[in-house]
């Protein structure tokens, strides 16, 4: 069936007449009427007008208990009193400064007191920053160019790594190491040639990879829970191999904990017992604000000093609204916070995985501790490959039923909880999901 003509399409139209107005005007000034390219969906956005503790409200008035947090971002939802606090509390003593700000210490001790691989820490603006300038710090040290990373592994907009996280192989194929395809228009070409691909939880593929190419990579990057490629936990085998190869073959290792800082109090390396040599964080780390952050071992940290040879630059980075709003919301995520998370992130996957063994869906839930992510696919979630083959129209269909039913999850099913959420709000998820399921046969979408 054309999803224009689902119900779930059907309604979303009736509920949404003030941003379907909005789009329209908004794409006069701003391509598809949002800057942001990955919350774009047909038919339209709705817009976000405010947004309070579980719950986000739309131009239409719609309230909707807010899953997505901003791609895992607001891990204490939305205008916790003590990140408020801190925020207002900042603000009037300054938002940007002409001389180093002396908040950024406190967050920078936080990280490094709770990560151990984590000596020295550098903040900037994102983490697509923090990543460009891990990969930088890694070329500067080993003299290589290339770059490892793993199939379906999203390490934000920069150029060499937005490769590889489409166009994949087959389930079944049996490649393990590939040169990957551009994932935008406008990389230059170096991009694809100067990154080798692997697939995820495959010891072999890094053997494979470091025998072929060991001597000119500079770094391999890592999630230990793949995000954007399917919220697929890593295996203990496959992250110890990783790091007893790029040891062997003097490659930095790079772990990316831009989603999964979460995991643990020391991250989900703590939590592994990875020990990565450069670790690149975000999203939590800044209370809501934009923020990315490089830490890691001193010997790595010893080139950003004053007389290396690579610099972290950028007007705003450290600005101290961001530095006293990260310090707040990652002193109150607490052992027992992460405790609550994880507990409610267990009810999510296993309230949906029963809906969907009751119905024999075509379908499967992934995940580790707070986060979840429901796929459209029979498909293993053991790397991006099953992922990849989601259905996309149910996909849609299902991000549009859940929105109408007032729960928001990002448009490929990812969620994420925060620590204002209770069993009552996973409870309403689940049944927004168990309700939908009889409106999507109902249409012969499933
Ligand atoms: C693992 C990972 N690394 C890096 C990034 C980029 O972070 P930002 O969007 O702050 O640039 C993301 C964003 O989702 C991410 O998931």
């Amino acid at each position: 069936m054309n999803i224009e003509r689902s119900t779930a399409w059907r309604e979303y139209l009736a509920r949404n007449p003030l941003s379907r107005a909005h789009a329209a005007r908004a794409a006069q000034r701003v391509p598809s009427g949002t800057s942001r390219s990955l919350l774009r969906h047909p038919p339209f956005p709705f817009y976000a007008r405010e947004a309070h503790g579980v719950t986000s409200i739309d131009l239409d008035g719609n309230e909707r208990i807010d899953f997505h947090n901003n791609y895992t971002t607001l891990i204490h939802g939305h205008g916790h009193p003590a990140v408020l606090e801190a925020i207002t509390d900042q603000v009037a003593r300054g938002t940007t400064y002409s001389a180093p700000g002396a908040q950024e210490y406190a967050l920078a001790e936080l990280l490094c007191g709770r990560i151990t691989s984590v000596d020295q820490v550098v903040f900037n603006n994102s983490g697509t920053e923090a990543v460009m300038l891990a990969l930088r710090i890694a070329r500067a040290v080993t003299g290589r160019n290339r770059i490892g990373k793993f199939e379906g592994g999203y390490h934000g907009a920069s150029d060499f790594v937005m490769v590889g996280g489409h166009g994949l192989p087959a389930v079944d194929d049996p490649v393990r190491v590939s040169q990957p395809a551009a994932d935008v228009g406008g990389l230059p070409d170096a991009a694809c040639a100067d990154v080798v691909l692997m697939r995820y939880n495959d010891p072999q593929a890094v053997r494979e990879a470091i025998a072929a190419h060991g001597d000119t990579l500079a770094a391999i990057i890592v999630e230990p829970i793949l995000g954007a490629g399917g919220v697929i936990p890593a295996t203990p085998e496959f992250l110890r191999v990783l790091r007893e190869e790029t040891a062997r073959a003097g490659v930095v290792l790079i772990c990316d904990e831009v989603i999964t800082l979460r995991h643990a109090l020391g991250g989900a390396q703590g939590y592994y017992g990875l020990d990565p040599d450069l670790t690149t964080m975000a999203k939590t780390i800044g209370g809501g604000f934009p923020v990315g952050a490089v830490g890691g071992k001193r010997e790595f940290m010893r080139s950003l000093e004053a007389d290396g040879s690579v610099a972290n630059l950028g007007t705003f980075s450290a600005n101290p609204v961001t530095m006293a709003a990260g310090l707040a919301a990652m002193t109150l995520l607490d052992e027992a916070a992460i405790a609550h998370l994880d507990r409610l992130g267990e009810r999510a996957r296993r309230g949906l995985a029963a809906t969907i063994a009751r119905h024999d869906l075509p379908a499967g839930v992934s995940g580790a501790g707070s986060l979840f992510q429901l796929h459209w696919t029979r498909a293993p979630l053991t790397c991006a490959r099953g992922p990849a083959t989601a259905d996309a129209t149910r996909n849609l269909a299902t991000f549009l039923g859940l929105a109408n039913r007032g729960v928001q999850l990002s448009m490929r099913g990812i969620g994420a909880l925060s620590t204002p959420m209770q069993d009552q709000h996973v409870d309403r998820l689940v049944e927004a999901f168990e309700d939908f399921v009889g409106e999507l046969r109902a249409d012969g979408l499933v």
